[in-house]
């Protein structure tokens, strides 16, 4: 009893909190000074970005990192829309993109917050680079790359989107591979050997760090079925 109570609260206050923000952003008129200087918190539900993109592509980048693929967007072809939960590289970021109009970065997961930050069919593309591998045992339930999360972002990518994501952990990539094989009705998943320039990326930090070690990459490209 306690616990349907407790429930019932959580639920209208989440079911509050999503209204409150949808009647945010239908007030919202969104301008890259103003998105640029919002807490990811404070973002509506969704964001205008079509009106920052202006017939540009909408690209996700979640775990920023030290925000090499922000800043080798291609202004003209793309809008970029990193997230990052570690608060030096995210102030690092955020320096370095200050002057650009094209690139946006949070301090927050990327994970949690497409379904609230998206409109459906807006996002071209979603990018992961090594993301944090939970390699003990006990943290792999901590993972956050799963068939849940591709189907969670299905509505949001844009008919020909997708999701690439890239690894230097075996044990991850076996993870990542089992959870595309669930979700194949909704996407069709590629993978192969990882090599930045075959996705139009930079060789990003981690990357860089793994091949001095000589690791080996491995990359999943899921493309949305429509
Ligand atoms: C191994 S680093 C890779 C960084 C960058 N992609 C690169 O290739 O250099 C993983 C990054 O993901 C970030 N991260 C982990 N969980 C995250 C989440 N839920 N949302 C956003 N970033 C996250 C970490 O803070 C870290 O910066």
């Amino acid at each position: 009893m306690k616990r349907n109570w407790w429930l019932l609260k959580k639920t209208s206050r989440d079911v509050f909190k999503r209204i409150t923000k949808r009647i945010q952003s239908f007030f919202f008129r969104p301008t890259v000074e103003k998105l640029k200087n919002i807490e990811y918190q404070k973002l509506p539900s969704p964001v205008n970005w079509s009106a920052i993109a202006q017939g540009r592509s909408l690209q996700v980048e979640i775990g920023s990192g030290h925000g090499e693929v922000l800043l080798a967007n291609d202004s003209a072809r793309s809008v970029t829309v990193g997230y990052e939960i570690k608060a030096r590289f995210y102030l690092l970021t955020k320096r370095k993109i200050r002057k650009r109009s094209d690139v946006f970065v949070y301090k927050g997961s990327g994970y949690e917050s497409l379904d609230l930050h998206y409109a459906p069919d807006s996002i071209s593309r979603i990018v992961i680079l090594f993301p944090d591998p939970w390699h003990k045992k006990k943290h792999a339930k901590r993972r956050p790359i799963t068939k849940e999360f591709f189907e969670k972002v299905y509505p949001y990518l844009k008919s020909n989107g997708e999701i690439l994501i890239a690894t230097d952990w075996d044990d991850y990539s076996k993870f990542i591979a089992s959870q595309a094989n669930e979700v194949t009705t909704k996407y069709s998943v590629e993978d192969g050997v990882y090599e930045a320039p075959k996705f139009g990326l930079p060789i990003t930090h981690f990357h860089q760090k793994w091949i001095r070690k000589g690791r080996s990459f491995q990359y999943f490209l899921l493309k949305k079925r429509t």
